[in-house]
């Protein structure tokens, strides 16, 4: 198993596998597989060279999630309807199926707080490739009205554009971000930030008018976890809001990966530690 993206050196997820397999008793190995984004045709070769190693799979990150999809014999409804790949499944038979577990992984980490998105109304701040994943998981899961607010309106229309006919009973709108929070804030009780804003070393930032209060009854969730706390999470927890960030997500995504590859229930507890040891977090 391995993770190909680039740069891969810094990520958790070699350890939070590892820590999986090694508490499973499994005789199998994570590693970081660096594919310089320089030669695109590499893309093509590493993909089939999962099979040619007698790999199980591996994860994709940045910035080949689109680029190994033309490599692949199949993908999932989810990776299709998102346009992205973020785990390869070496099946059985030799052939290659791609999937998406972000947008599983932000659900399951939801509801393992106990929060349920049947009906919900949802901000989704951003309209890049993690909002495709999210908005497609917040549908998928029940949300009865989805508003992405982006910076570019017109990225944000196409992914309504292409995200409604899939969903029928989820209101998919598009909006222009800042302009239209206040009326949107005032609709929606649970905001989502896909958007960079606020990621370190530019953590001063927020994708957020500091004039729009968060309401106590308001759910924030930051895909940002570099920083843990977003100048957006300390906003919404000083208007008495609760908030979230990305690290559950990671986990979740990385959970939902292992059991794909192994068909055995993942160790969540153990990989979750793993991820938190690694970014020296005591839980
Ligand atoms: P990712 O894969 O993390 O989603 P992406 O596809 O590059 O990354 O998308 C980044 C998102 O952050 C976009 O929605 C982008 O808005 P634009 O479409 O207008 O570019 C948003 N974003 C990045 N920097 C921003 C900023 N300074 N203010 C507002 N939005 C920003």
């Amino acid at each position: 198993m391995g993770l190909i993206g680039y740069p891969v050196g810094h990520s958790v997820s070699p350890a939070m596998h590892n820590a999986a397999f090694a508490e499973a008793g499994l005789d199998w190995c994570y590693i970081p597989l660096p594919v310089a984004p320089e030669r695109p045709e590499q893309i093509g070769e590493a993909v089939r060279g999962l099979r040619a190693l007698g790999m199980r799979g591996c994860n994709v990150t940045v910035p080949h999630k689109q680029a190994v999809m033309p490599h692949l014999d199949r993908l999932s409804r989810a990776a299709q309807a998102i346009g992205a790949v973020n785990t390869i499944i070496v099946q059985e038979d030799g052939t290659l199926l791609g999937d998406n577990t972000d947008a599983p992984g932000f659900v399951r980490d939801l509801r393992s707080h106990g929060i349920a998105l049947t009906n919900r109304r949802v901000i989704v701040l951003g309209a890049g490739g993690s909002a495709r994943a999210i908005v497609y998981g917040l549908a998928q899961a029940g949300a009865e009205a989805i508003m992405i607010a982006n910076r570019t309106i017109g990225k944000a229309e196409q992914l309504a554009d292409e995200m409604q006919p899939l969903f029928a009973d989820c209101a998919i709108s598009a909006h222009a971000l800042p302009d239209d929070l206040m009326s949107l804030s005032i609709q929606a009780d649970l905001i989502v930030n896909c958007t960079s804003v606020g990621m370190s070393p530019h953590a001063d930032a927020m994708p957020w008018d500091e004039a729009v209060s968060f309401r106590p009854d308001q759910l924030l969730y930051d895909l940002v976890y570099n920083p843990p706390e977003t100048r957006l999470a300390q906003k919404a927890i000083a208007d008495g809001a609760q908030a979230f960030n990305g690290l559950g997500m990671l986990i979740w995504q990385g959970v939902i990966a292992w059991e794909l590859w192994t068909q055995k229930t993942a160790p969540e507890a153990v990989m979750s530690d793993a991820v938190f040891r690694a970014f020296g977090i005591d839980k």
